[in-house]
C-alpha cells in the first residue's frame, strides 16, 4: 500500500490518541487491519464495542450491520463511524423489515406464530434485530448459534431463522440432531413464502431463503478437488457454507475459530480453508510452516468488506482529527431499544 497513506493514517491515529478506538473484522484488507486496536469475529467485535467507554469515537472497519450493532451496544455514548457507507452485506439485504413482517403474518395465518421464536443472525439490519427483540427472540453469530437455538427451543417449539439458511440448517442438523425434513425454507419473494400451512405446522425450523454470496461459492466439487490434489489435507470451513460443503469438511467454525485452529495446527499440516480470501491469505502468510490454502481455485473476496480501504480509513481518521465526524452510523432510539433487547439476550446466553 501507498507509504504516504500509511504515514497519514499513522499520524492521524497518533493525533487522536485514546479518543479513537478502531475495530477490525478478520475479513478486512491487510492495509486496514494493521490499524485496528482490536480484531475479531462479529461476536468478539460486538463485545468489544462497549469495552473502551473513554474513546468517544469508534471507527468500525467492517460492514454496516456490525457498525449498527456497535452503535446500539454503546447506547449512543460513543459515535460509530463506518469509513465507507457502501460497505453493506448482500446477505443482510436479503431480509427486509417489510418481508419479515409479511412472513410473520403467514405464520399467524398458519396458526403457529405463538409457537415460533425468531432468531436472527448478526448479519441483519437493526430493524430486523428490533423485530426479533419485539417478538421475544435473540440474535446469534456463527460462534454461538447452537447456544442461541438451545435457548430458543427452550421457549418455543419452532424457530424462524433469519436471514442465513445455511447457518440455520447447518447448526440444526449437525449440532442439534435435527433431520433435513425438520427444516423448511421460506422464500420472501413467493406468495406465502412458497410453503403450505401444513408444511409450516410440521416444520421445527423455518429457514429464511438468504445466503452469503462469498461462502456460497464453495461447492462439494471444491472439497473433492482439494482432497484429490492435496493428500491428507484438512478442510476447515465457515458455517455460512452450503450444507453439502460443511458435511464433507473436517472442521467447521467462525472466523475466530478458524484462526485458532490454524494457530494450533502442527507444523507441516495442510489446511484448505473455506472462508473469505483476505483472512485465508493472512493466515497463510502468518504460518509459513503450515500449508494453508484457499478452498476454491477461484478468488473469493467479500466485495463489501473490501470497500473499506486505506484511502477511506485515512479520510475518516483525518476528519476526526480535525474535529469533524463523517459517516456516523446512528440507529433511531426505538429501533435501538428493541434491537438491544435481542442483542443483550445473545450476550447473556449461557
Ligand atoms: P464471523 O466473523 O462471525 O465468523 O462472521 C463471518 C461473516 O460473514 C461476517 O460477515
Ligand atoms: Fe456479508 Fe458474506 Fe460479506 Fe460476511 S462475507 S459481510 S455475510 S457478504
Amino acid at each position: 500500500s501507498d507509504p504516504e497513506l500509511v504515514e497519514r493514517a499513522r499520524a492521524a491515529k497518533a493525533a487522536l490518541g485514546d479518543s479513537v478506538f478502531v475495530l477490525g473484522h478478520h475479513y478486512q484488507r491487510d492495509e486496514v487491519i494493521r490499524f485496528a486496536d482490536v480484531t475479531g469475529d462479529s461476536f468478539k467485535l460486538a463485545q468489544q464495542a462497549a469495552a473502551r467507554p473513554e474513546a468517544p469515537y469508534i471507527v468500525f472497519c467492517g460492514v454496516h450491520f456490525m457498525a449498527e450493532s456497535a452503535d446500539i451496544l454503546t447506547a449512543g455514548h460513543q459515535q460509530v463511524i463506518l469509513p465507507d457507507l457502501a460497505a453493506g452485506c448482500s446477505m443482510a439485504d436479503m431480509a427486509t423489515f417489510d418481508q419479515v413482517e409479511e412472513c410473520w403474518e403467514v405464520l399467524e395465518d398458519a396458526g403457529i406464530a405463538d409457537d415460533v421464536v425468531p432468531v436472527t443472525y448478526m448479519n441483519s439490519s437493526a430493524d430486523i434485530k428490533a423485530f426479533v427483540g419485539r417478538h421475544g427472540g435473540v440474535v446469534c453469530t456463527s460462534s454461538n448459534a447452537k447456544r442461541a437455538l438451545d435457548w430458543a427451543y427452550a421457549k418455543g417449539s419452532k424457530v424462524l431463522f433469519l436471514p442465513d439458511q445455511h447457518l440455520g440448517r447447518n447448526t440444526a442438523v449437525l449440532e442439534m440432531g435435527f433431520s433435513l425434513d425438520d427444516c423448511v425454507v421460506y422464500s420472501p419473494h413467493r406468495p406465502e413464502g412458497g410453503l403450505s400451512g401444513q408444511q409450516l405446522r410440521d416444520a421445527r425450523m423455518i429457514l429464511w431463503r438468504g445466503h452469503c454470496s462469498v461462502h456460497g461459492r464453495f461447492s462439494l466439487d471444491s472439497v473433492e478437488d482439494v482432497r484429490r490434489r492435496v493428500p491428507g489435507v484438512n478442510v476447515l470451513v465457515h458455517p455460512e457454507c452450503k450444507h453439502e460443503v460443511v458435511t464433507n469438511a473436517d472442521q467447521i467454525g467462525s472466523t475466530e475459530y478458524i484462526i485458532k485452529t490454524i494457530e494450533n495446527a502442527p507444523a507441516g499440516s495442510s489446511w484448505a480453508v473455506g472462508t473469505e480470501l483476505n483472512l485465508v491469505r493472512r493466515l497463510a502468510n502468518a504460518h509459513p510452516d503450515k500449508n494453508v490454502m484457499f478452498l476454491d481455485k477461484t478468488v473469493c473476496f467479500c466485495s463489501t468488506m473490501n470497500r473499506i480501504d486505506l484511502p477511506h480509513l485515512v479520510w475518516s481518521l483525518e476528519a476526526l482529527a480535525r474535529g469533524e465526524v463523517v459517516n456516523r452510523i446512528e440507529v433511531d432510539a426505538d429501533t435501538a431499544h428493541y434491537a438491544r433487547v435481542a442483542l443483550d439476550q445473545m450476550l447473556a446466553l449461557p
